[in-house]
């Protein structure tokens, strides 16, 4: 049997209104066109979610991934609601649309992109978690809790084909460069590194048994590519669970614990991430507080049977309760760090401006 392939591609086109929300036009024309794209045949399924001002397109194909065709069905598509968008002035929009022309592949052009490819078990659950108001390296924490901490997942002590562990593809976004580390016995160097978020973020994790993927994030930096900031990368996250895997319930464990990630206000915030359905995908608070979505999917010969809408439990909402409560405490902060980012994770900001403007005002420290 081909392989199947899931491409989650995503972009914010418009907030409705401001950034905090989807307008369901841009739901709608996004449907129509994933829809004709699937009747041509060139892909096999979709589902449109969304989470605060972004939209997320989650398709299946048999095209394997960075497949041209596949990324210029999402650009069309985050063109088309960006037409919508800029009819009903919705706020910021094309935002995340960086270039004119598509030349091959989104990535590069403002869009996040997560995609992995894989042979079909025999029953094949998938989670997708789209986020908004957040950096890639809001899934470091929940990865290693899936991945790596048996006191999350019960399974890499108990189910044998768990045992060998996994391996952590660890990006540098400063150096641009790559490192695969292996848990459990290279716990402390992954710890190490991923504990220093802003700056080491896991793109993907390999199960070692067979060197199966198991899980990939989207890592574009918006605010990197354009060279000044245009807006967080609000990140998405497929991870694949049960038989040799995560259990379902080992992977959305982690979300039970609201950590504090960056984003926010104007992306300069940290701030806790709070776990909500896509009807709660609502960030309002002072722009957030930070939210994600857990949609859940069984892919069958390449279909999406779903998705279920996991964070709609109640088992989620005494981590909402503490989330409102740990929002209430930190934005009392106001301005100051650690509230407000470092100046360093500002530097796309309007900040350096201010700094230029009080350049002159500086005088030497007389003893
Ligand atoms: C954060 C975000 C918002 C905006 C804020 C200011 O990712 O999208 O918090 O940064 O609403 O937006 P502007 O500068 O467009 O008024
Ligand atoms: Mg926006
Ligand atoms: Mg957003």
């Amino acid at each position: 049997m081909a392989k199947v392939t899931v491409s989650v591609i995503k972009a914010d086109v418009g907030g409705w209104c401001g950034h905090s929300n989807m307008h369901p036009d841009l739901i709608e024309i996004a449907d129509e066109l994933l829809e004709e794209a699937k009747e041509k045949g060139i892909i096999k399924d979709y589902f449109v979610a969304w989470c605060g001002d972004d939209l997320d397109l989650i398709m299946t194909h048999t095209k394997g991934v960075n497949n041209p065709e596949v990324h210029k069905l999402a650009w069309d598509v985050f063109n088309k609601c960006t037409e919508r968008a800029k009819e009903l002035k919705l706020y910021g929009a094309g935002q995340d649309l960086l270039v004119d022309t598509f030349s091959g592949n989104v990535k590069g052009m403002g869009p996040g992109v997560a995609e992995m490819e894989f042979e079909e078990r025999k029953s094949e659950p998938i989670i997708v978690f789209v986020a908004d108001k957040t950096a890639p390296s809001a899934w470091n924490y929940p990865l290693y809790k899936m991945f790596a901490d048996p006191f999350n997942t019960s399974g890499l002590v108990i189910d044998p084909s768990m045992r060998p562990g996994f391996t952590f593809e660890i990006l540098d976004v400063k150096k641009n460069k790559m490192i695969k580390l292996n848990a459990p016995e290279d716990l402390y160097d992954i710890l190490l590194l991923i504990g220093a978020s802003s700056r080491f973020i896991i793109k993907r994790v390999y199960r070692r048994k067979d060197n199966e993927i198991a899980a990939v994030a989207s890592v574009e930096k918006v605010n990197m590519i354009a060279g000044h900031y245009v807006g967080k990368d609000d990140p998405v996250l497929i991870v694949r669970c049960q038989s040799g895997f995560p259990a379902v319930g080992e992977a959305l464990e982690p979300f039970t614990y609201s950590h504090l990630v960056e984003g926010w206000m104007r992306g300069s915030h940290y701030g806790p991430l709070m776990p909500v359905s896509l009807e709660q995908a609502t960030p309002s608070r002072f722009d957030g507080p930070p939210r994600v979505v857990a949609l859940g999917f069984q892919i069958a010969n390449g279909e999406l049977i779903g998705p279920v809408d996991f964070f709609e439990d109640v088992a989620f909402d005494r981590v909402r309760q503490k989330c409102n409560e740990v929002a209430d405490y930190i934005r009392r902060h106001g301005p100051f760090e650690p509230h407000r980012l470092p100046l360093e994770e500002m530097e796309y900001t309007t900040l350096p401006q201010v700094l230029e403007r009080l350049k002159d005002k500086w005088v030497e420290v007389e003893e």
